[in-house]
């Protein structure tokens, strides 16, 4: 993928319109995730589309940074923040790596739908580590895109050939575990809704 930056803005108003696609799951991954928000957290959203989630979540914490990759996504998201109201999300264009962000800053750090479109997980996930403070959660929601069906898996190629996919990577859930467990986390909550499907609760280590 030449710029993804133009993949998700071109996507984006087809994006905001697209419905939540199993709700109910939907709603148990809020309810994880709010379990463990404390009203004086500071959170950080990196993927952050157009800002549904951080929406919903904005009550239970003192300020979230919201931030993505497509200034289309995050327009919108803007659109609909200020048309509720809400002033404790600040939303920013950009990626982990160009976003000047200060180290253990943040109680909680939220991947969601995010780490299998990114080039190197692995780097990902040792950059969110080093933005948390020592105890802090990285929640993360993930596409195991090995255990797609196969015609997804026959498709996707195509699809990313002719520029209507974006980079995808496959990892499994024993690797992803890995990956987080080698970059200082400790696994606090796993939940696997579908097969192709793992939703994590990872906590940094205090030492
Ligand atoms: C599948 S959507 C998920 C959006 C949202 N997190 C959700 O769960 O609905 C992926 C999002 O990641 C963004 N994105 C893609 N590559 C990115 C990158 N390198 N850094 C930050 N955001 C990125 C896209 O613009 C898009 O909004």
């Amino acid at each position: 993928m030449k710029d993804p930056r133009k993949f998700w803005n071109k996507l984006a108003p087809r994006y905001a319109k697209s419905p939540v696609r199993d709700e109910k799951t939907y709603q148990k991954k809020l309810e994880i995730t709010q379990s463990y928000f404390k009203p004086d957290w500071s959170v950080f959203e990196f993927g952050c589309g157009t800002g549904s989630t951080a929406i919903v979540h904005s009550p239970y914490v003192k300020q979230i940074l919201a931030t993505d990759i497509s200034d289309e996504m995050i327009a919108i998201a803007e659109q609909k923040t200020q048309a509720q109201g809400i002033t404790n999300i600040s939303f920013q264009q950009g990626t982990l790596d160009s976003l000047p962000l200060n180290p253990e800053s943040f109680d909680a750090v939220l991947g969601l739908n995010i780490l299998h479109l990114l080039p190197n997980v692995d780097e990902t996930i040792n950059r969110v580590n080093q933005l948390l403070k020592p105890g802090g959660i990285f929640v993360s929601s993930n596409a195991l895109m090995r255990e797609v069906s196969l015609h997804w898996r026959l498709l996707i190629p195509v699809m990313q050939f002719i520029g209507l996919a974006p980079h995808i990577d496959s990892f499994s859930k024993d690797e992803l575990i890995g990956m987080l467990t080698k970059n200082g986390f400790t696994i606090d909550h796993e939940w696997q809704p579908a097969k192709a499907s793992l939703f994590i609760v990872a906590r940094k280590k205090v030492n």
